[in-house]
């Protein structure tokens, strides 16, 4: 079943940001907006702003922004329908269901929920057999022989699975499960005409989803053995998508958000091991690399991360991948190595808890530090290995989308390395540009950069920018400008809106998404009226939305907090809006021209002769609007 349509339109439109943010932090009002330090991360002086006119939040320390229900979400760690339920309870609104969901999709629904009650089943299946002889003899003993609680094996819901072919089988066959569905878990494996129980005299650690349902079972083998695996674990099933699943995120959500920071490890058992440390906020990636699903799971209650190394080297190495994983992700990343030989689980348990709590504080290491610590003695040993270092050091810099996270970064590593910030910065451009084309596709992924047409100057006057990247972002301004200041009245009676289309005409947008903004405010201006940021934030498209908030959110607003607080002034491009706006049609037009002249180069060197001539022609003409433009801008910049 899926909530109408209409009704999540209804509650939406009641779902005040104000009120919704209100129910979790205080508000305090200062010019349009409503600050309050931030639900979503650290700090003692407020940067979480709360726009009541726009209906939207966003955070100028961490960066997190969206409306209501993306405020639920992120809040409450839900997905959008549970949000809207949310929000339904919160203003009394009763949901209507949607009938109109296909025949399959329904089948598919159903299919998933008794897939869950018969996970359900087995885990409590799982949990009892630790009461029965061979469970207590073997299981159990192994539990407590590993230092694990009576508390600990409850919390995490741990079991045994006894040691006969179809134990589970039986007994979920008499509670009238269908073979079928224990199949489709991944419980049982089909053998000739006949089923066994895939899980077999081994301890059982279920793997839970955020809302802690058993989704998947790793299963532990007691004594070493050559031939057989350690762990077996439940395959990919409908319900199970190994890439977007945490080890241990149900037990750890409150602690991640209270903590502000996940603790991130390898096993099933350094999980367990940090919580009998009284360490709560700690998943693992369980064994295999991290994936984008995983870090996003990890974003929805803290943007920092601890990864826990074990003490060898050739671990690590393989593991810093995930490091400029999390780092793209936009997540603040600190690592702590054991002792050689040493993981979690172990060292935990050598300290105690306290000396071991301690341990982690006093060695958690900004990555970089982590990073340049880790070659020190091959540097030292060998300089000329120097180079290699910088590269590697600048790769993970590159992937952190906040450019002003980015410039701290160099300042440091400038610093450690003895090396101009300016060297680091080309080399960091270089990387930036080059890696633009991949993380297009991952848009969604990692939020824009803010920019504005001070920082696009910036990376085109960084050699190493394409035209179309520049092009690209001279119109996503051109757009904000559309979107921020459409209505507003330029000189002469006109306003923003008219004049900007207008002077776009015979501008065709080649970044699609800008693209089928100007079409959506074409539209909207047909039918009468002028769209304004809430206009696309209605819009049902999250890039668009996502671009529209971080649009709206410049830095000016946040310039306008500081006016409040600091006595400071800082200019606004409001003040100068004629400019602003001149400058920025010219600016896109410029960058266009530019371009045109560089293929129509193109164009001539491959030309045959005849053709030549009318290249020659086409050259002379674009310069000559080139110069015009040019002249144009000088105008208006030294005006
Ligand atoms: P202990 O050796 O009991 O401390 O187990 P551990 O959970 O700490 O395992 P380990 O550190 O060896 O491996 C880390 C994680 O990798 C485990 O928790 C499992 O998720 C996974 N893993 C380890 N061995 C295997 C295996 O043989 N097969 C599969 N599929 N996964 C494994
Ligand atoms: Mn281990």
């Amino acid at each position: 079943m899926s909530i109408s349509q209409s009704t999540a339109e209804h509650i939406k439109s009641l779902a005040m940001i104000e009120e919704v943010v209100g129910d979790y932090v205080p508000l305090k009002k200062k010019g349009q907006n409503m600050w309050a330090c931030c639900p979503f991360h650290n700090e003692k002086s407020p940067s979480f702003s709360v726009s009541p006119a726009k209906g939207i939040y966003k955070c100028f320390g961490c960066g997190k922004a969206g409306d209501s229900v993306q405020f639920v979400m992120d809040i409450e760690g839900v997905n959008y329908p549970e949000a809207i339920r949310h929000l339904a309870k919160k203003y009394g609104v009763e949901i209507e269901e949607e009938e109109e969901i296909s025949d399959e999709q329904q089948q598919r629904y159903n299919e998933r929920e008794s897939m869950l009650i018969a996970l359900n089943y087995a885990k409590e299946f799982f949990k009892l057999n630790l009461e029965t002889e061979e469970g207590k003899s073997i299981g159990l003993s192994y539990f407590y022989e590993r230092g694990f609680s009576k508390e600990i094996i409850q919390k995490f819901d741990l079991g045994y699975a006894l040691d006969k072919w179809d134990a589970l089988l039986t007994s979920a066959q008499k509670q009238g499960y269908e073979k079928e569905i224990l199949e489709k878990c991944g419980l049982i494996i089909p053998k000739e005409d006949r089923f066994y129980d895939r899980f077999r005299g081994r301890v059982i650690f279920p793997i839970h989803n955020v809302a802690g349902k058993s989704i998947a079972f790793g299963a532990r083998i007691l004594k070493a053995d050559k031939n057989q695996p350690k762990y077996i674990n439940s395959p990919e099933t409908e319900v199970y998508h190994k890439s977007d699943v945490l080890y241990g995120i149900s037990q750890a959500k409150q602690a991640l958000r209270a903590k502000d920071n996940c603790y991130l490890v390898e096993g099933y058992t350094d999980v367990i091991s940090l919580h009998l440390s009284g360490i709560e906020n700690v998943v693992a990636s369980s064994g295999t690399s991290l994936t984008e699903g995983q870090i996003t799971l990890i974003k929805r209650f803290t943007d920092n991360v601890t990864v826990l190394f074990d003490g060898d080297q050739a671990g690590i190495k393989a593991s810093l991948r995930g490091i400029d994983l999390l780092l793209a992700g936009g997540l603040n990343v600190k690592a702590v190595v054991f002792p050689d030989g040493e993981d979690p689980d172990s060292y935990s348990q050598k300290l105690g808890s306290s000396d071991f709590q301690q341990y982690l504080l006093a060695q958690a290491k900004d990555f970089m530090t982590f990073k340049l610590d880790l070659v020190a003695d091959d540097l030292a040993k060998d300089p000329i290995k120097k180079a290699e270092v910088i590269r590697e050091v600048v790769i993970s810099i590159s992937k952190i989308p906040d450019p002003l996270k980015r410039a701290v970064y160099i300042k440091d590593c400038s610093l450690h390395l003895e090396i101009e910030e300016s060297l680091l910065y080309s080399e960091l451009n270089k990387l930036l540009l080059k890696s633009k084309a991949d993380t297009e596709r991952s848009e969604s992924f990692t939020n824009p950069p803010l920019l504005d047409q001070e920082l696009i100057e910036d990376i085109a006057s960084s050699t190493s920018a394409t035209q179309d990247q520049i092009i690209a972002l001279q119109e996503r301004e051109t757009v904000r400008m559309l979107i921020v200041y459409g209505f507003q009245n330029l000189d002469e009676n006109i306003k923003v809106a008219e004049y900007l289309l207008q002077e776009l005409e015979e501008v065709d947008f080649q970044t699609p998404i800008y693209s089928q903004m100007i079409a959506l405010y074409k539209e909207a201006l047909a039918k009468g009226h002028i769209p304004d940021a809430d206009y696309f934030l209605k819009v049902d498209d999250s890039q668009i939305k996502n671009e529209v908030i971080h649009m709206i959110s410049t830095k000016y607003e946040l310039s306008e907090h500081w006016t409040g607080r600091h006595g400071i002034f800082i200019s606004k491009e409001e003040d100068n809006l004629n400019i602003t706006i001149y400058k920025a049609v010219l600016k896109l037009k410029h960058k266009i021209v530019k371009k045109l002249i560089a293929q129509n180069l193109n164009d001539l060197k491959n030309s045959t002769e005849n053709e030549v001539e009318k290249y020659q022609l086409i050259s002379m003409e674009l310069k000559k609007i080139d110069r015009e433009i040019a002249l144009q801008l000088g105008i208006v910049i030294s005006s």
